[in-house]
C-alpha cells in the first residue's frame, strides 16, 4: 500500500512569504478558517514563555512546530523550520525529519542567501524540491531571468509547470500548463475567487513567450524531482491565493511517501512492521517553570498507537508513551494513531535526546542526524563562580536540547560553547538567566572551529599527547579537536593521516 503522508517542510529567505503561503495551505486544507491565525497563535505562543522575548524583540520565530492538514484523502504534515535569516542547527535537523521541500522564491528578488543554503542542506540528503515563485502580482523580474537563476545557481533541471500573464500592474493571472486554464483576477481585491478560464488564446508577445516557455525546458520527469535533480516550478501569490492549489496538488501528486530512512544496518522501510522513528527536535516547556519537555519523533514505520511502550537508543529500557502529542487537522484531534510520516510529540524530562531512535525492539539506530562544526565558538564567562555547577548542567540540557554545542577543554576551567548562527547565542543566555538563574556573559575563544575526531583508539591517543591544548571533549566525552583556523584543520589532517578530522558528528 502506497501511504498518503507527505511529510515536507517550506523553505525561503524572511519576506518571500513562506508565512502567507504557509496559512493558505492550511485554509485549503481546512485546518484553520481564519487567515492570519498562524501569525497570531505564533503570537499568543510567544507571549507564553519568558525566554521567547527574544523572538518579540526580533519578530522571529525561534521554534519549529508541526501542521497538519488533509485533503482529498491525502495527510499533509508541515513542519515549520525558522525563517530568519540567522539560522540554527534546529533548521537543519528538521530538515532531516521531511520527504520532501517547497522552496518559495520571491520573483523580485530570486534566490537569496538563506534560500541557497537551505537549499544545499535539502541537496545533501537529496531531498526533492517543489519552486514556488511568489508574489507574481508585483513586478518582479523576467520570468525567464528567475528560471535561469534557479537552474545556474543551484545547478538543478527546471521545469515550469504554469506561467504567469504579466506581473505587477499588467498581471492577469497564472495560466497551468497542466490543465490549460487560467486562473484570474477577480473583485477590488484582484484575489484568486476560483475562476478558472480554460481555451485560452493569447496573442502577440504572450503567445511567443509561453510557447518558448512550454518547449524550452525539461519535461517534468518525477523520477528526476525525486532524486533531486529537477524542480517543477509553480509561479502565483500567496497573498492573492494564486498558484496554491496546484502547489498542493502537485505536493499530493509527485512528492514523495516517507522515504526509507538511513541505519547502522541499511535502510529501514516505511512497510516494516515494528513502530521506529528518531528524535529531530527537543523542545523545553514553554513555560520556564516546568523542566518538561517535549521530543519531536519523525516516525519512519510501523503504527504508534497511544500508550505503547517504546525504547530509546540512549537509555536501553522501555518508556511508556501515554500522553504523546499528535498532530492532527481539528477534526482529527482524539485520533490517537500515528504512522510513516507523521511526527509525535513525546513529553519527557531529559530522557531523549536529538539523535535518539526509539524503537519497540530496540535494533534499529538511525544514522544522518548530524551534528554541525560550530562556526562561532564562546567561552562562557559566569558572573557568579559559585554557580558552576548549575552553569555545567544547564549547558548539558541546552546542549542535548540542540540550542548549543558544548566543549570541555582538556585544559583549563573555562568552558566553550559553539552554534552556527548567531542567534543561538542569544537564546543560550537568555534561557542560562531565566530557567538555571545563571547569570552569564560569552567571551572571544582563541579557537574558530571543532572536529570530531574518529580513528583508532591509539591514533586518537597518540594524537592527544601532542596537542593536549587544543583537545576538549563534547557532551557525550568524545574527544574533540579544536582549531585556530581553517589551515589549523588541514596541518593537522595532513599530519595525521590515519585519523578523521570530522566536520559532523552523527550519534
Ligand atoms: P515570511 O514568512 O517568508 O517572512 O513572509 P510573509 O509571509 O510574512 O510575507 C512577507 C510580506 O510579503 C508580507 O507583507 C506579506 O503580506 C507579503 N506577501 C506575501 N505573499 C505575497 C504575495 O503573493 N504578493 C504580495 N504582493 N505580497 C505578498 P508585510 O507588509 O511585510 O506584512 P503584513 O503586515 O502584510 O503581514
Amino acid at each position: 500500500m502506497t501511504s498518503n503522508r507527505r511529510t515536507f517542510a517550506i523553505i525561503s529567505h524572511p519576506d518571500a512569504g513562506k508565512t502567507t503561503l504557509t496559512e493558505k495551505l492550511l485554509l485549503q486544507g481546512g485546518a484553520i478558517h481564519l487567515a492570519g491565525e498562524v501569525k497570531a497563535r505564533g503570537a499568543a505562543r510567544r507571549a507564553r514563555s519568558d525566554w521567547m522575548k527574544i523572538e518579540q524583540q526580533r519578530g522571529i520565530s525561534v521554534t519549529s512546530s508541526v501542521m497538519t492538514f488533509e485533503r482529498d484523502g491525502v495527510t499533509f504534515n508541515l513542519l515549520d523550520t525558522p525563517g530568519h535569516e540567522d539560522f540554527s542547527e534546529d533548521t537543519y535537523r528538521t530538515l532531516t525529519a521531511v520527504d520532501s521541500a517547497i522552496m518559495v522564491i520571491d520573483a523580485a528578488k530570486g534566490i537569496e542567501p538563506q534560500t541557497r543554503k537551505l537549499f544545499e542542506v535539502c541537496r545533501l540528503r537529496s531531498v526533492p524540491i517543489i519552486t514556488f515563485v511568489n508574489k507574481v502580482d508585483r513586478e518582479g523580474k523576467p520570468v525567464f531571468d528567475l528560471l535561469d537563476e534557479v537552474a545556474d545557481t543551484l545547478a538543478l533541471d527546471v521545469s515550469p509547470q504554469s506561467w504567469p500573464i504579466g506581473m505587477g500592474g499588467v498581471f492577469e493571472g497564472v495560466l497551468d500548463f497542466g490543465t490549460d486554464t487560467i486562473s484570474r483576477p477577480e473583485g477590488p481585491s484582484k484575489e484568486f475567487l476560483g475562476k478558472r478560464e480554460a481555451d485560452v488564446e493569447l496573442a502577440g508577445p504572450m503567445a511567443e513567450e509561453v510557447e518558448l516557455a512550454r518547449h524550452g525546458y525539461p519535461e517534468f520527469d518525477i523520477e528526476a524531482y525525486r532524486h533531486g535533480d529537477l524542480t517543477p516550478v509553480y509561479f502565483g501569490s500567496a497573498l492573492k491565493n494564486f498558484g496554491v492549489t496546484e502547489l498542493i496538488d502537485a505536493i499530493a501528486r509527485f512528492a514523495p511517501p516517507p522515504r526509507p530512512q538511513p541505519s547502522e544496518a541499511g535502510p529501514i522501510e516505511p512497510t516494516r512492521d515494528e513502530v521506529t522513528g528518531f528524535v529531530f527536535k527537543v523542545q523545553a516547556n514553554m513555560d520556564p517553570q516546568h523542566r518538561d519537555r517535549i521530543a519531536f519523533m519523525r516516525m519512519v514505520s510501523g503504527t504508534f498507537k497511544r500508550g505503547m511502550k517504546l525504547i530509546p537508543s540512549g537509555l536501553g529500557k522501555p518508556i511508556a508513551v501515554h500522553s504523546p502529542i499528535l498532530f492532527f487537522a481539528q477534526d482529527r484531534e482524539l485520533a490517537d494513531t500515528a504512522e510513516a510520516g507523521d511526527i509525535i510529540g513525546i513529553p519527557n524530562h531529559g530522557t531523549l535526546r536529538v539523535g535518539d531512535t526509539l524503537s519497540e525492539k530496540n535494533q534499529v539506530r538511525f544514522t544522518g542526524l548530524p551534528n554541525f562544526a560550530p562556526e562561532i565558538l564562546r567561552r562562557v564567562q559566569l558572573k557568579d563562580p559559585t554557580k558552576t555547577k548549575q552553569l555545567r548542567k544547564a549547558l548539558d540540557d541546552l546542549s542535548e536540547e540542540g540550542v548549543i554545542q558544548v566543549f570541555y577543554p582538556e585544559f583549563g576551567g573555562q568552558w566553550i560553547v559553539g552554534v552556527v548562527g548567531q542567534l543561538q547565542l542569544d537564546v543560550l543566555i537568555s534561557r542560562l538567566s531565566a530557567e538555571y538563574k545563571v547569570e552569564a556573559s560569552l567571551e572571544a575563544s582563541p579557537f574558530a572551529t571543532a572536529r570530531w575526531l574518529k580513528g583508532s583508539p591509539e591514533a586518537i591517543k597518540g594524537f592527544e599527547e601532542f596537542n593536549r591544548a587544543n583537545l576538549a571533549r563534547d557532551r557525550d566525552g568524545d574527544p574533540v579537536f579544536m582549531a585556530k583556523s581553517a589551515w589549523d584543520v588541514g596541518y593537522q589532517q595532513e599530519k595525521n593521516p590515519d585519523i578523521t578530522f570530522g566536520a559532523t558528528k552523527e550519534r
